[in-house]
């Protein structure tokens, strides 16, 4: 506490002797029985403050609270005299990081528990391993990491070879990442996934893949469900065996992941070799194979006095009794689990799976593109009423999910992580009744921590939602709307957006926005939301100019569906806006085009490198009817289904595989504002289009 208090508010406050700095005469930390595991007391008197707790945890949160009584920032206030009895509400809070798609370095790890404890989250489940990457160092079998943690980044046909991409943790930073999660009283649950997710393991050992004959395979680099599989031969379990003796040494926690996720049976179902493993143990089909799976590993993790964690797909007729459900298909596994009698753990997709986009506002980084707010996430209610008493005890809490198939870097990972970590950790820890508003106020102080400790937190919630129209009446002027979400709007707070016109920063005395602006080229707009004085989200800026009224990137622009809607990063350094793509059916609409006097359209667009396993699916992306060698970018008004109103070529972008201009093309007049639907027609999938920004006018 005297560490977050200097961290945040610059006071020193000497460990063991008296301070009168702060004005507070003695804090005294006291084991007192009778609390729960993680429980506590403050009492708060003139000149003592009493942190009373039953277990070294109790006391650290206890300390936790005291520290955030006091506002980051602040040197000298006053912590007010009162009683705070408090405890969670669940014994799980976790949160998952994977580290296989991209690599996190330790000093982040380390940054990220640290965080976490602050919050109150207790769980660091580790993905430590996938088809893009194993990431663990195993000394008995080196080839995991020096083969299996580098991968090729899938590349348009045609481009430069891109550098090998990956890393891993050595045993020795996963034995300082787990002492000092310990210090910060986070529990690390490492996942080694299997039998499927397992293509990194198997191109570092084929023979422990079900390829009959193991042909080489890398490590993957595309995005999706992979087919590899590890066998089931005495070998493999050997192999497994001995990495988790390894797992197990190194991480002193009580469970132990075993993934069991999206495992596709088509590898098992097609060797002859595997097949007859299986009829040499008597099992029947595929499905029941990963049942013996999940209980041969389950089994020897419970031999050493671990217990197993799997996602939902373990749930199958023989499950041990002892082993935990983590349940993302929605919550139904966990109901199910808890019925019959298995612990579970809430990890719902989509309600608490972090890697999707957490606004519709044009700066949201790279992730999937359907919306999971911080309100969603605060919203989401883990309390099952279906079930009884006793059941629910059988559900230990919730988690949820930083999948980082679109996190590139660190700094991303923090920006989607927070602040729905805050939601998460309060509907996790408190009882009290949800009071969206009340959650919304106390971010303020919580983004001011955030600050302090130089974490990229999304400042989402209280964002600006621009909208940019050329203005008919007043020539050459550009209609600007500024909005908050409706998350904020609808909070009845007190958040006005305020602005600048002369390139200044926007403060708590500047114009406050009421009506539509009509701006001249040139001129730069700066505004920010204000909770009463307080600005509470970043500056926003824009210098307007004729282009800006008329020109909107991909993420600007409507999907037609989402199917497969994903946020992806922008593929050259032309472009800042990530790419808005349905990668099931590359199709947008730029909405409200004033047709009137037969405007041009232009628009820019980038290949893709196709790099989603989608297995069978992958049939129904929407390709198109090209009309030449390379395609069309094809221009619909009145739906996309109606006869093409024009056709922008793709041969002088195909030449290329950075961001290309096409020619642009006159439009038919038509009276009044339309939707124009803007899809490609291909002669073949890959690489796959997309539409870096559209332009409607001149
Ligand atoms: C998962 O999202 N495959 C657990």
């Amino acid at each position: 506490m005297a560490d977050l208090w200097t961290r945040t508010n610059g006071l020193t406050l000497p460990i063991g002797a008296k301070t009168a700095r702060a004005g507070i005469r003695t804090i005294e930390f006291r084991d007192r029985p009778g609390f729960g595991e993680e429980a506590y007391e403050i009492k708060v008197a003139p000149q003592r403050i009493l942190v009373s707790a039953s277990s070294s945890t109790g006391l650290f949160y206890g300390a936790v609270t005291l520290w955030q009584l006091l506002p980051a920032g602040v040197v000298s206030g006053e912590i007010r005299a009162q009683t705070i009895a408090d405890g969670p509400r669940y014994a799980w809070r976790g949160l998952m990081l994977d580290s296989a798609r991209h690599f996190q370095s330790p000093a982040f790890v380390k940054s990220m528990i640290d965080w976490m404890a602050w919050h109150k989250l207790n769980v660091l489940h580790w993905h430590l391993t996938d088809d893009q990457g194993w990431r663990l160092e195993i000394r008995r079998y080196p080839r995991l990491t020096s083969v299996g943690s580098w991968r090729i980044p899938a590349t348009v046909p045609g481009s430069s070879a891109p550098k090998p991409y990956g890393g891993y943790y050595t045993q020795e930073d996963v034995r300082g990442i787990v002492a000092f999660a310990a210090t910060r009283h986070v529990q690390i649950i490492p996942e080694i996934d299997m039998p499927g997710h397992a293509q990194a393991a198997v191109a570092a050992y084929p023979e422990l893949g079900s390829i009959d004959g193991h042909p080489p395979v890398s490590v993957s680099s595309e995005w999706g469900v992979n087919p590899y599989l590890f066998n089931l031969e005495p070998s493999t379990f050997e192999f497994l065996r001995n990495v988790l003796d390894e797992v197990l040494q190194l991480f002193p926690s009580h469970y132990v992941h075993i993934g069991g996720d999206e495992a596709v049976k088509e590898q098992w179902k097609a060797s002859a070799s595997v097949q007859s493993r299986a009829a040499k143990l008597g099992i029947k089909d595929a499905e029941a194979l990963q049942t013996y799976f999940t209980q041969e590993i389950s089994g020897y993790l419970a031999s050493k006095g671990r217990r197993a964690v799997g996602w939902d797909e373990i749930m199958q007729p023989g499950l041990a009794r002892d082993a935990v459900v983590m349940s993302w298909h929605g919550t139904a596994g966990a109901r199910a689990a808890a019925i019959r009698g298995n612990d579970a753990i809430l990890a719902p997709d989509p309600g608490l799976y972090l890697d999707h986009r957490q606004s519709p506002l044009a700066g949201e980084p790279p992730g999937r593109l359907a919306v999971l707010s911080v309100k969603d996430v605060y919203d989401f209610e883990p309390h099952d009423p279906e079930l009884t008493p006793a059941q629910q005890q059988h559900v230990l809490g919730l988690q949820a999910e930083l999948w980082t198939e679109h996190m590139q870097n660190e700094k991303r990972v923090e920006w989607m992580a927070l602040p729905r970590a805050a939601a998460l950790a309060e509907i996790g820890w408190s009882s009290q009744p949800k009071l969206w508003a009340d959650f919304l106020r106390r971010l303020a102080p919580m983004f001011a921590r955030y600050r302090a400790f130089n974490l990229n937190y999304a400042d989402s919630v209280f964002g600006i939602e621009p909208d940019f129209a050329a203005d008919s009446g007043r020539s050459g002027r550009i209609r600007v709307t500024l909005a908050n979400l409706p998350e904020l709007r609808d909070a009845a707070l007190d958040a006005d957006i305020r602005y600048t016109l002369d390139g200044s920063d926007p403060n708590a005395a500047s114009t406050r926005y009421g009506e539509p602006l009509y701006l001249t080229a040139g001129t730069e707009l700066r505004a920010a939301t204000f909770l009463g004085a307080e600005q509470v989200s970043r500056t926003w800026g824009a210098q307007m100019n004729a282009v800006s009224a008329i020109r909107r990137s991909s993420n600007q622009l409507a999907p037609c569906g989402n199917a497969v809607g994903l946020l992806l990063e922008p593929a050259s350094g032309t472009s800042r806006a990530p790419l808005a793509v349905d990668i099931m059916n590359p199709c947008w609409i730029y909405r409200n085009a004033d047709l009137s006097q037969g405007p041009r359209i232009s628009a820019a667009v980038v290949p893709l490198p196709f790099n989603y396993e989608l297995g069978p699916a992958a049939a129904h992306i929407r390709v198109g009817d090209a009309r030449s060698p390379e395609g069309e970018l094809e221009v619909h008004v009145g739906g996309c289904d109606t006869p093409p109103v024009a056709l922008l070529p793709l041969a002088p972008a195909a030449m290329r595989d950075g961001i290309t201009v096409l020619p642009a093309k006159g439009l038919p007049a038509s009276a009044g504002r339309h939707d124009v639907c803007l899809r490609f027609a291909r002669p073949r999938l890959n690489p796959l289009w997309a539409l870096d920004w559209a332009q409607i006018g001149e």
